[in-house]
């Protein structure tokens, strides 16, 4: 599995090209990704500037001396290149299972471009197997777990060790176990209109390619 995703990440890293401002994804599979960013900058000279999507990838990125901004420092991002925990047929996705969700939304909504790195169990007819993870102010939280348990939306707080986990943000999370997400437009639309909800994981219409790592060997999927 390991070798796997680091071939989707060095496949990804081949839509990288000299002068662009790249967007570092965040999770197991990102890492190698950031990993082949950081030995072709040091080995081959390339010239690029990375935006992190968290403050594990902001280390990593700045071990390997990849040189970096703030999403405030650019204007826009060439290409970002994530990890996801889901993808359905249209490329819609959920992600944020490593917590990072937030800041990979606002690099990605400033991407031109945006390509997944995922293995072959990540593709699937249907979104929501994967608990859908939504970011919440702390202020009211609780409110808000017994409004989406109302719902009927199993809503379990996301834990590091005994206590709520703490997002790069100050945020927590609250994972929705809705085991199938119908529309995730509508659930989109009305997660982004609950006050307190700061983000969701449901990334609609984000990316324009999805590549693969099976065990048949690396396959892309474009849209
Ligand atoms: C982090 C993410 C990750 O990209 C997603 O969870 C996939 O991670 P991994 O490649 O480790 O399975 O969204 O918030």
């Amino acid at each position: 599995m390991e070798n796997l995703k680091k071939q989707v990440g060095i496949e990804a890293a081949k839509f990288v090209k000299d002068g662009m401002i790249v967007g570092l994804g965040t999770g197991s599979t990102a890492k190698y990704f950031v990993e082949e960013i950081g030995r072709r900058v040091a080995e081959e000279g390339l010239n690029i500037v990375g935006v992190t999507t968290s403050n594990v990838t902001f280390d990593l990125a700045q071990s390997l001396n990849i040189p970096l901004k703030s999403i405030d420092e650019v204007e826009y991002v060439d290409l970002t290149v994530d990890g996801a925990d889901e993808v359905d047929p249209k490329y819609n996705g959920i992600k944020g299972g490593g917590a990072a969700l937030l800041m990979e939304k606002i690099v990605a909504t400033y991407s031109n471009d945006c390509i997944w790195i995922v293995d072959g169990s990540k593709i699937v007819e249907t979104l929501g197997k994967f608990p859908l993870p939504v970011e919440v102010v702390p202020y009211g939280a609780r409110r808000l777990l017994a409004k989406f348990e109302d719902k009927g939306y199993n809503p379990k707080m996301r834990l590091s060790g005994d206590d709520y986990l703490v997002t790069d943000m100050g945020h927590y999370i609250i994972d929705l176990h809705l085991e199938k997400i119908e529309d995730s437009y509508a659930l989109a639309d009305e997660l982004d209109n609950t006050v307190g909800v700061v983000e969701h994981g449901l990334f609609n219409d984000m990316i324009s390619k999805v590549i693969v790592a099976r065990e048949t060997g690396v396959e892309i999927l474009e849209k």
